[in-house]
């Protein structure tokens, strides 16, 4: 049975730049990227996977243009980390889908060690940017929510902020210490009807088991847009 790649995006850029499919929209691409994939012998599960793990990581290039065109959202540190991390002594903190840094570096300069991943590369450089300005050590990966590896009881927090994608809220149960935290602030469905926005309730239940410190379901400043609409927030602690 044939082996996905390591780097599944890696090899569908050779593929496609072999085949002069660039014009292609990317639909167009997908679909001629999956028969490839099917002929080769690549089963069901693998290639589902291969094909989010290409369209996120190439959803990194949009990103790239955002952090280089210079930031139009809050590069502040996001106020409910900052709310969340107040008198906890600091350990190993993950920043998921990270950015340009901002939250990573006010860890990193309060103590934690921190590692982030993101899909964006030009968002990672800067991130290192504003770490070195800090003087502080960061580690920055670059991989999607599925490439990464989150470990298994290894986290004292994870940071999960504006996230673009859902599967990293049901890997922190495992990847969270006893007594870790998670921290999540996201649009709730109702704002943007995007498929990584949450529904009523549905971190309360995500994190069912948790002790809950803090959720609100509440109009409040969106970091990104920058304007209020309703927005969901969680901080809790994994018993
Ligand atoms: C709205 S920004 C939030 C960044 C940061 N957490 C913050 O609060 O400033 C979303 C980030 O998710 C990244 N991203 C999108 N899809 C991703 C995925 N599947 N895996 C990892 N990162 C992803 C984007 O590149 C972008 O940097």
């Amino acid at each position: 049975m044939a082996q996905s790649s390591a780097d599944p995006y890696s090899e569908f850029l050779k593929w496609r730049q072999s085949n002069s499919y660039s014009g292609l929209n990317w639909q167009q691409q997908i679909e001629k990227y999956s028969a490839k994939l099917k002929a080769d012998g690549l089963e069901a599960a693998e290639l589902k996977r291969t094909l989010y793990v290409i369209t996120a990581r190439d959803e990194g290039t949009y990103y790239d243009n955002v952090y280089k065109k210079g930031p139009k959202f809050d590069t502040t540190p996001n106020r409910l980390l900052v709310e969340a991390v107040k008198n906890r002594t600091a350990g190993r903190a993950l920043d998921v889908d990270m950015g340009q840094g901002r939250n990573a570096v006010y860890l990193a300069k309060n103590g934690w060690q921190v590692t982030g991943f993101d899909v964006s590369k030009a968002g990672l450089d800067e991130a290192q940017r504003l770490a070195k300005l800090a003087r502080v050590n960061i580690q920055t990966i670059l991989a999607s929510d599925e490439e990464f590896n989150f470990g298994v009881e290894k986290w004292d927090l994870i940071a999960i902020l504006y996230p673009l994608e859902k599967g990293s809220v049901y890997r922190v149960k495992q990847a969270l210490k006893t007594g870790g935290l998670v921290v999540v602030e996201c649009a709730h469905k109702e704002a943007g009807n995007q498929a990584f926005e949450f529904e009523t309730n549905e971190l309360l239940k995500i994190f069912e088991g948790f002790r809950i410190l803090k959720y609100e379901d509440t109009v409040a400043m969106h970091d990104w847009a920058r304007k209020e609409m309703r927005m969901v927030r969680l901080i809790a602690e994994k018993q």
